[in-house]
């Protein structure tokens, strides 16, 4: 049995769901300056040191890019393992970072199976995707010496997921915020610091049904690619009584190494 299309594979002959994500919410642009304000935190103060990077639910590396961009303006060299489920996003991952300084694992956080162990691993808008967050974030743990996770609160997303619980592929992972990541930091006893910023939201296009983008927009917001049309026309009649624009909070979380 195949599994139904996920919203970050392309759909038929047009760009995935995700495409439309990303050019209407500016949250990777936001996430590029808090990672810039909090560089030492995640990349550590030994220069010399190769920093060694696993990316948990990479996708194909749209922050990961903002991330090594930093890195290099820093002059900071880097080992960079990228893992993801989906095939196609990995390649499209390789095409655009190649085989140097970069790996990729096909697999989850369930059944990743690390090969050493790393300075820094990244989960970024991917945790809600993990079978049990408890297991992942120990997993992390235990094969990375600090953690950098962004997880979105209540804003944004959750504000069209709530009103279609029905939709939501994985209502489970995605009824999470980063209260909940932080909630688990917690009682698993491992140290952080989270920070708060908020992303712009354009969901303009999602008004207008002759809008393949919109369409698009409207089938990420409820994390399902295969919504039929009237069911698309269903939550566009909500995303209608809210602004153009609006605020996606996320939060920015980073462990400390517990011998600090
Ligand atoms: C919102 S995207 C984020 C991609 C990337 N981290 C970024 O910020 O550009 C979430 C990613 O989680 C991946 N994912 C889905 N299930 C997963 C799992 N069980 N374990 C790890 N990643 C998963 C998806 O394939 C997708 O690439």
């Amino acid at each position: 049995m195949t599994s139904p299309p996920s919203v970050y594979e392309t759909q038929g002959p047009h760009a995935s769901p995700y495409t439309a994500w990303l050019k209407y919410c500016n949250e990777r642009e936001v996430l590029k300056t808090a990672f810039e304000q909090r560089f030492g935190e995640w990349a550590g103060t030994r220069n010399e040191q190769n920093l060694s990077i696993v990316d948990m639910g990479s996708g194909a590396g749209v922050s990961a890019r903002r991330i090594t961009d930093i890195l290099d303006i820093h002059g900071r060299k880097y080992s960079f393992t990228a893992v993801d489920p989906y095939q196609e996003q990995l390649d499209q991952f390789r095409a655009w970072a190649g085989e140097d300084y970069f790996q990729y694992v096909r697999a989850g956080f369930e059944d990743f199976v690390p090969e050493r162990k790393y300075d820094l691993a990244l989960a970024i808008h991917s945790l809600y995707y993990a079978q049990n967050m408890e297991a992942a974030l120990t997993k992390i743990h235990s094969f990375a010496e600090r953690a950098m996770i962004v997880h979105h609160g209540r804003q944004g997303l959750c504000t069209v997921q709530s009103q279609f619980p029905h939709h939501v592929k994985s209502k489970n992972k995605w009824d999470s915020t980063y209260a909940d990541v932080t909630a688990v930091l917690d009682s698993l006893g491992i140290p952080y610091r989270t920070t708060f910023h908020d992303a712009d939201l354009d969901v303009s296009s999602c008004k207008d049904p002759t809008n393949q983008e919109g369409v698009d927009l409207i089938k990420f917001l409820v994390d399902n690619a295969t919504l039929s049309e009237k069911e698309v026309g269903e939550v566009r009649a909500f995303v209608k009584t809210l602004p153009d624009h609006f605020i996606h909070d996320i939060g920015l979380i980073i462990t400390t190494p517990l011998e600090l």
